[in-house]
């Protein structure tokens, strides 16, 4: 698989089939991933993945509180937004999801609707593998890019094995009950959780792709202009331009 197409079959992927992923298929992307740069080799990433009872048990534990009343074990401990998100990333974090929720059919006065959903990035979505990043608290904004790195690595490389992510900030507000139960040492931040597994094609959720700001809003280039080469092979195509 070309690395292009990973990145344009990559999505968040909200619905998983129950199809178990072998833990031979774990093993290989995750050492894959740690192939992905980080500043002075650091690698300062450190990962767990839950599947089958382990996995389930941890889920029924979340679940139970979220039946009792607990939806959080305390604000998380890194701020997953700014608290004044500004433009233009407020409207496409509202933008966002609009969407998802109006593929789920939930609307906007739907709480039960919206709590059901939020529980549901607390089983993964039913994926049958869930992985946590984590990071020593004593890192940098620099080692948070690499674990950003170390995230999309594991993102693309399920693509070349037929299979989804879905990254899940969400956990974060459940940094105590994955602590524990993961027995993660106390030096250590939760970052994520992230599904993974097989896409359930019938859900409309799966549907949902997220367009991107076009070039010209994020890049600068100059200087090109001055140079008398093409390589027409690795331009962009029209697939880029719907995507
Ligand atoms: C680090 C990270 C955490 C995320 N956390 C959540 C989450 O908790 N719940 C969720 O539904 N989506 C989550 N997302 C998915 C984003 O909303 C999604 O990546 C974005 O809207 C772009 O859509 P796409 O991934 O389908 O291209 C997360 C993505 C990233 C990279």
């Amino acid at each position: 698989m070309q690395v292009s197409e990973a990145l344009a079959t990559r999505f968040t992927c909200r619905a998983f089939l129950d199809t178990p992923v072998p833990e031979a298929t774990v093993k290989a992307i995750l050492t894959r991933a740690s192939k992905a740069p980080s500043g002075g080799n650091l690698q300062p990433w450190r990962v767990w993945a839950l599947a089958g009872e382990e996995l389930g048990r941890l889920k029924g534990l979340v679940k139970a509180k979220m039946a009792a009343g607990d939806f959080a074990d305390g604000m998380p401990e890194y701020n997953i937004f700014p608290n004044d998100l500004k433009e233009p990333y407020a409207t496409r974090r509202f933008d966002n999801g609009e969407t998802v929720y109006a593929a789920l059919g939930i609307g906007r006065e739907d709480d039960a609707g919206r709590i059901r959903q939020v529980e549901r990035n607390f089983e993964f979505f039913g994926a049958p593998v869930g992985l946590f990043l984590a990071i020593d608290r004593s890192m940098q904004p620099g080692q948070w890019a690499d674990l950003g790195m170390f995230a999309q690595s594991i993102m693309l490389l399920a693509r070349e094995y037929d299979l989804h992510t879905a990254a899940l900030e969400s956990w974060a507000l459940r940094y105590k009950t994955v602590g524990e139960f993961l027995g993660m040492p106390k030096e250590l931040m939760l970052f994520c959780g992230m599904a993974l597994g097989h896409m359930d094609p019938a859900q409309p959720v799966n549907q949902v792709r997220l367009g991107r700001a076009p070039l010209s809003e994020f890049a600068t280039l100059s200087g090109f202009e001055s140079l008398s080469v093409s390589d027409p092979e690795k331009t962009l195509t029209s697939a880029d331009a719907a995507a």
